[in-house]
């Protein structure tokens, strides 16, 4: 059925959404519509047609468009492709947004919620800041720091610790007002990566994710390659804890084509998330490997869930062998994922850090092929908007837990 879809404002028609719909988009619209205008009766259409067109319009444009928003708030984001109703939640979070291994005093540039980020150090100090020079806007990460800060390459103002501007070369004898200094954000060093949050308190502690066993002192740690992957962190992340997909997208690493039924498991809800156990006789040796005489042996995945985009996968092999792979999912944008993962493990200590680097980039390039090609991009938490099996228990306790935390239905639209 082809059908148009109209919004009235009192009589008068004021919009047109869509000339040619199809029915199975209906659903979607609607929930685009009840997103957003919470709290307004869906049977009443002219009323919340107008609200939709005074305070949403743009948003909903910009859905349907797949354009970003331009916003004129100074703490905001100047493009925005999350609602800003999802972007503040998100923004209290905490997400990495470099390898440690990778700041140094120079300035690298990277973006968090669509927010442009500088990172550099002065002496031990970490500096994540708005990538944005107070003067005129030009991007600090071009800048180069001469060893007292970093210097911005249009004007040469220079930013050192604490992000504050310490000289403006046009007015050598000005006193410097505190509008020129940088826009600095929380930031912590944990996991071999640097964490960031852009609303949380810079005085209280990081509430970064727990990742078993990285402390303990028999465990290597390591800490793989950034990842870029062009997709929502959400459904990067419900990827990652998916149990049912071993078969048919890791044959070539570890998964089994034989072996793709799912026993039942458990979730059960935990302080910032929810935990899965997942018992099955899938292994995570690399294939071609031998199973190290494991045959039948029922591996164990722990999974923690922390809300809203990280995740450890703790596996039990045999010998009480343990590795432990952290999934922390960090939002560039509504559709960019910088994927980080730290790994540790109390086992093959002695085999080159490389070759752990290379599987695991092999199984992440695997899922990306997936997880790219997903409609909608969003991640619907409305359970009606997908079809469920009972293997997807974990990806169910997500989205309602993401729901219960105050996220959009349609997340991140
Ligand atoms: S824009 Fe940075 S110093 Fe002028
Ligand atoms: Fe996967």
């Amino acid at each position: 059925m082809i059908c148009d879809v109209y919004l009235f404002r009192k009589d008068a028609l004021i919009l047109k959404i869509c000339s040619h719909i199809k029915e199975n988009d209906l659903q979607m619209v609607k929930s685009v519509l009840i997103f957003s205008i919470p709290h307004t009766d869906f049977s009443n259409f002219g009323e919340w047609a107008v609200d939709l067109y005074s305070i949403e319009y743009h948003r909903f444009e910009a859905i349907m468009n797949s354009k970003t928003i331009l916003t004129h708030q100074p703490d905001l984001p100047v493009h925005m492709t999350f609602s800003e109703h999802d972007w503040h939640l998100l923004a209290q979070y905490w997400y990495p947004v470099a390898l440690a291994r990778e700041v140094s005093e120079q300035p690298i540039g990277t973006m968090l919620l669509d927010m442009p980020l500088v990172i550099y150090k002065m002496g031990d100090e970490i500096i994540v800041a708005r990538d944005t020079c107070p003067h005129r806007g030009v991007a600090l990460s071009l800048g180069k720091n001469d060893g007292q800060g970093v210097v911005c390459p249009y004007h040469g103002l220079r930013f050192g610790s604490g992000g504050k501007c310490n000289r403006i070369p046009a007015h050598p004898q000005q006193k410097i007002s505190e509008r020129f200094n940088l826009k600095t954000y929380a930031a912590v060093e944990k996991y071999g990566l640097i964490w960031c949050s852009l609303l949380a308190d810079k005085q209280a502690e990081a509430n970064i994710p727990q990742m078993p066993y990285w402390d303990e002192a028999d465990y290597q740690q390591l800490v793989c390659p950034k990842v870029d992957i062009q997709c929502f962190a959400g459904r990067q992340l419900e990827g990652f804890i998916d149990v049912a997909h071993f078969a048919w997208v890791h044959p070539d690493t570890f998964g089994d084509p034989d072996n793709s039924e799912v026993p039942d498991y458990q979730t059960y809800e935990t302080d910032d998330g929810f935990a899965a156990d997942y018992i099955s006789t899938v292994g995570r040796y690399p294939i071609g490997l031998d199973q190290r005489g494991a045959k039948d042996f029922k591996w164990l995945r722990h999974f923690e869930i922390s809300v809203p985009f990280t995740a450890t996968l703790t596996i039990h092999f045999p010998n009480d062998a343990k590795q432990v792979i952290m999934n922390a999912a960090s939002p560039m944008t509504a559709r960019t994922t910088r994927l980080f993962a730290p790994i540790c493990r109390n086992y093959d200590k002695d085999l080159p850090v490389e070759d752990a680097y290379d599987f695991n980039l092999k199984i992440f390039e695997e899922d990306r092929l997936i997880v790219e090609n997903q409609k909608p991009e969003y991640l619907p938490l409305d359970l009606s908007l997908e079809a469920h099996f009972p293997a997807d228990r974990s990806s169910s306790m997500y989205r309602k837990l993401l729901r219960k935390h105050g996220f959009s239905p349609l997340f991140a639209a």
